[in-house]
């Protein structure tokens, strides 16, 4: 023994380290691999066990990686949960009462008059619509609002949007309003089906359906407080089958916002314009649109991932949206349907861009009815607030229902001759177009408008139908502004007329760059990188 460690003390320093290293190591690795081993060679024949006891049913299982297959966790996705909340509040047309949170504020008990409805005796229609069956003609309706605007002569109204199998309905019905807390619904009976069409356009017949805002007066002893929601019936006490939450959306801060624009519903499901619309929204953007409403019917993934970034910026709203009744929905057809019948097309925007106006009544001063390839540009300010500051004192201050721009085109083959902008990136639409036609679209066609949300009643795509007293609209002068319009060709009823003459007389109008040029490029670069398009 003293040997041996004599032996050890003269070895060099740094082996004697190692060989007690060595020793240390095998008095403790090799136990603990011994257990390693023996639980991995018992899980195994545990496995093994198993698979023999299951050979009769996975008999033709002899390789390795079927037998991995049998033991793996397939990979579904557990993360999923049924939460009611955010199922119900993807149907912003359904009162808050129905979400768990929030108890249904109809007490039950003695109840005059008819029962609220519960969540299942709503008929629904194609997700967004609820129904009314009348005796005489058919409803879907899609949201209410509350307008208690100054210059309405029956504040408060509720206003229910939607439309009808009938033209000019006779049928009476009546709004049960259900105020938190009654007992039972307050009764109005509808004052007016406000049609939102003008019948020399086509479609005016029984059974096709038509666009309505519907009136009802809220009564003198309810007109301090809001209802929450409102259900369409025929005769007063009947037993309601829609619920419709009574939109009353207050400005943010206080304040209201100057510019809300609006879209139409998108459906180019199997068209990605996702690089144009990054383009339109930053042009928005810098014009001072504070917020952008769009409304959704099928649009590619590339462009939903734009707007979702746009909305998690607050500066894009998103909304779902189908065709009521038995118009078609499937993927791709509607927009067959759409183009095949340019009148049903036009009746059923009219939705959203209403929908849109009364959405937007207490928190903005404008809406602006805008398509995604066209934007109204100032020709002497560099944005949309100093060109209406230019405009009320054109009015002498009087405000105007409507601030209308006149329609000029920037068509494909105008910029053709030119070959391409420098410096500005050869895929930004509007920035590489700057020829236009000399001439504008007739005064008064293809216009669109900065609407007053103080006066105006229902919107059409160009003009107002109708407003709070009378409208009365300013043609904005061209040299103060006017709609640029981008399309490949003029719209199929300009092109035997006046198409010809538009492109065959153009002139440089490239106030887009001086403008915004350097803004532009930084901007959309920026957002095509966050996104992942370069
Ligand atoms: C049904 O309503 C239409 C108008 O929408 C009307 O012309 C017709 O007379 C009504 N029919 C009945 C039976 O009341
Ligand atoms: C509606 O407007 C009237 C008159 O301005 C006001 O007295 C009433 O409180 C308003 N109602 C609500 C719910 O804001
Ligand atoms: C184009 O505009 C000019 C000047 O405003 C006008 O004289 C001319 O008639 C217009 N041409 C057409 C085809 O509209
Ligand atoms: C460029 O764009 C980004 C994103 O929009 C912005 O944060 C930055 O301030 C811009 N730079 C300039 C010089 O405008
Ligand atoms: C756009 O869509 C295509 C096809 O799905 C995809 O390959 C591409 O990555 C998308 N672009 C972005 C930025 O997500």
């Amino acid at each position: 023994m003293e040997r041996k460690c004599r032996v050890l003390r003269h070895l060099p320093n740094k082996l004697r380290r190692f060989l007690l290293l060595l020793l240390c190591a095998t008095f403790v690795c090799i136990p603990i691999s011994i257990y390693v081993w023996d639980q991995a060679t018992e899980a195994a024949n545990e496995k093994f066990l198993y698979l023999t006891s299951l050979k009769t049913e996975y008999d033709h299982y002899t390789d390795q990686e079927s037998i991995r297959e049998v033991y793996a966790n397939p990979a579904i996705d557990s993360s999923v949960t049924e939460d009611k909340d955010k199922i119900l509040a993807a149907l912003p047309n359904l009162p808050l009462s129905y979400r768990k949170k929030l108890n249904p504020h109809v007490s039950p008990g003695h109840v005059k008059c008819a029962r609220y409805p519960s969540l299942f005796d709503i008929q629904f229609s194609n997700i967004y619509w609820q129904a009314l069956h009348t005796s005489n003609g058919t409803f879907y309706l899609y949201n209410s609002f509350y307008d208690n605007r100054t210059l309405s002569k029956d504040a408060p109204s509720i206003r229910i949007l939607g439309m009808a199998n009938r033209i000019r309905p006779t049928v009476e019905t009546n709004c049960q309003l259900w105020f938190d807390g009654e007992k039972g619904p307050i009764i109005s009976k509808v004052k007016e089906y406000k049609y939102i069409w003008i019948r020399g356009w086509g479609n005016y017949r029984q059974g096709v359906l038509q666009p309505y805002l519907i009136q009802c007066v809220v009564p003198p002893t309810h007109v301090k407080r809001v209802p929450e929601s409102v259900s369409l019936v025929e005769l007063p006490c009947d037993k309601p089958f829609n619920n419709l939450r009574v939109i009353k959306n207050e400005p943010t801060g206080g304040q209201k916002e100057d510019f809300a624009v609006c879209v139409k519903g998108l459906d180019f499901s199997y068209v990605d314009n996702s690089i144009m619309m990054v383009e339109w929204l930053e042009l928005l953007h810098l014009l001072g649109a504070n917020k952008v409403f769009l409304y959704e019917m099928g649009i590619h993934p590339n462009v939903s991932k734009v707007l979702k970034y746009y909305e998690s910026l607050g500066r894009v709203d998103i909304t779902k949206l189908t065709l009521p009744g038995e118009q078609p929905n499937a993927r791709g057809l509607l927009h067959m349907y759409l183009k095949a019948k340019m009148v049903h097309k036009r009746q059923n925007e009219v939705i959203p861009y209403n929908d849109c106006l009364y959405r937007n009544i207490y928190r903005y001063k404008y809406v602006v009815l805008l398509d995604t390839d066209e934007f109204i540009m100032p020709r002497k300010t560099p944005n949309w607030k100093s060109l209406i500051e230019q405009l009320l004192a054109v009015t002498e201050g009087q405000p105007r229902s409507s601030y209308c721009a006149r329609n000029v085109y920037f068509l494909d083959s105008m910029q053709d001759a030119h070959g391409k902008v420098p410096g500005v990136p050869p895929y930004l639409h509007m920035m590489q177009h700057v020829y236009r036609a000399a001439n504008y679209t007739r005064p008064g066609s293809y216009i669109k408008c900065f609407h007053n949300t103080e006066r105006v009643l229902t919107l059409h795509n160009h003009f107002p139908f109708s407003c709070l007293n009378n409208c009365y609209h300013l043609s904005i002068p061209e040299a103060d502004a006017h709609l640029q319009h981008y399309r490949k060709d003029c719209v199929g009823e300009l092109m035997k007329s006046s198409c010809p003459y538009f492109k065959a007389h153009t002139v440089l109008d490239d106030r887009i760059l001086k403008l915004y040029k350097e803004l532009m490029v930084n901007n959309t670069l920026h957002t095509f990188r966050r996104l992942g398009f370069l």
